[in-house]
């Protein structure tokens, strides 16, 4: 017998208590209030939650013993939240005490796989080191796997990432990310993967309502407004670039608003003949928006974009 055994075991949960206690609630009021959309994602996230807390109950009771598996793959195009998603991911991990430390270590395979002979495994090894007591989130993990190379260093890599979430999944959470194809045909080349992993959750592409909304969000957390103009403009942008290649959902609304406060500087610099105030300061207005390449071609409302405009 060891001392675990001696100690007194709760024979009844407070499982409304416990959500409350350890600050799950409030990481799930903050992810249903900071992010717009992703229902399907939040709902998931709340059954983790509690399938977590649960567990940790069962486990204080001596129900069972086993460390869960945490492992999961987060699915989905660019910009729809994932890394974002992550992170309050680890933060609940941590709270749930199912990580000792709670931080987020996001790599590529450049991070883990080296250019020679030897490199790969001392590499990998550094990154998961550094990870121990937190999650390591792997984007665009099946770039890991290259069979047309028959000498990859990445299987190096995959081996050691395989031993690792076996032996260490009581200290170490590994989030697979990237889109849903490729992950679906790395977890089939890859069986070891798949099988350890507990939880997938698949990504939604935001719909054009959700994009204005965060484009709203975004701009005031950056501490500016749109004017009826500018809003107008960026409702027209969104259903544009959407069209276009590289489109990556929310990480477009930002690059996109990044380049209007570029352009809104300029033009105050240009336009302004007085003392500005902050209202002016902190406008985005409708030339600020429609300067962007995205509306060349002389396209308005009703005219079909010109082919090849970026
Ligand atoms: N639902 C959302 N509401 C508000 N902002 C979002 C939302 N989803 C993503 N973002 C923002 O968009 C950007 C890209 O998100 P990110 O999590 O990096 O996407 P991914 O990892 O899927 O490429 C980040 O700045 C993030 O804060
Ligand atoms: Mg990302």
């Amino acid at each position: 017998m060891n001392d675990q055994n001696d100690i007194e075991k709760p024979t009844t949960v407070d499982l409304a208590a416990a959500f409350e206690e350890s600050g799950v609630r409030d990481i799930l009021q903050e992810l249903d209030e900071t992010m717009i959309g992703l229902a399907p994602v939040k709902q998931r996230i709340r059954e983790t939650a509690a399938l977590l807390l649960v567990d940790r109950a069962r486990q204080q009771m001596g129900l069972s013993s086993e460390t869960p598996t945490l492992h999961m793959s987060f699915t989905g195009n660019p910009g729809t939240g994932k890394t974002t998603v992550a992170l309050k991911m680890a933060d609940l991990l941590h709270r749930l005490g199912y990580v000792r430390k709670g931080h987020l270590v996001t790599v590529t395979r450049d991070d883990l796989v080296g250019q020679y002979i030897g490199h790969t495994a001392p590499k990998t090894k550094e990154v998961l080191k550094k990870a121990m007591g937190g999650v390591l989130f792997i984007d665009e993990a099946y770039y890991l796997y290259r069979p047309e190379n028959e000498r990859d260093y990445g299987q190096e890599a995959i081996e050691i990432l395989l031993q690792v979430m076996e032996n260490n999944r009581d200290d170490l959470v590994v989030i697979m990310a990237g889109y849903a194809d490729r992950m679906d045909r790395f977890f089939n080349a890859n069986p070891g993967f798949r099988s350890r992993m507990a939880h997938h959750i698949e990504f939604p592409d935001y719909t054009d309502a959700e994009l204005d909304q965060i484009a709203a969000v975004m701009l005031n957390g950056l501490g500016y407004r749109f004017d009826q103009g500018g809003e107008k403009a960026m409702a027209e942008y969104i259903r544009l670039r959407r069209a276009q290649p590289h489109f990556a959902n929310a990480r477009s609304v930002r690059n996109a608003l990044d380049r209007a406060r570029l352009r809104q500087a300029n033009r105050l610099f240009n336009e302004a003949k007085g003392p500005l105030d902050a209202r002016a300061l902190s406008t985005i207005s409708e030339p600020d928006i429609r300067m962007s390449r995205v509306f060349q071609g002389g396209l308005d409302v009703d005219r079909k974009p010109v082919a090849g405009a970026a």
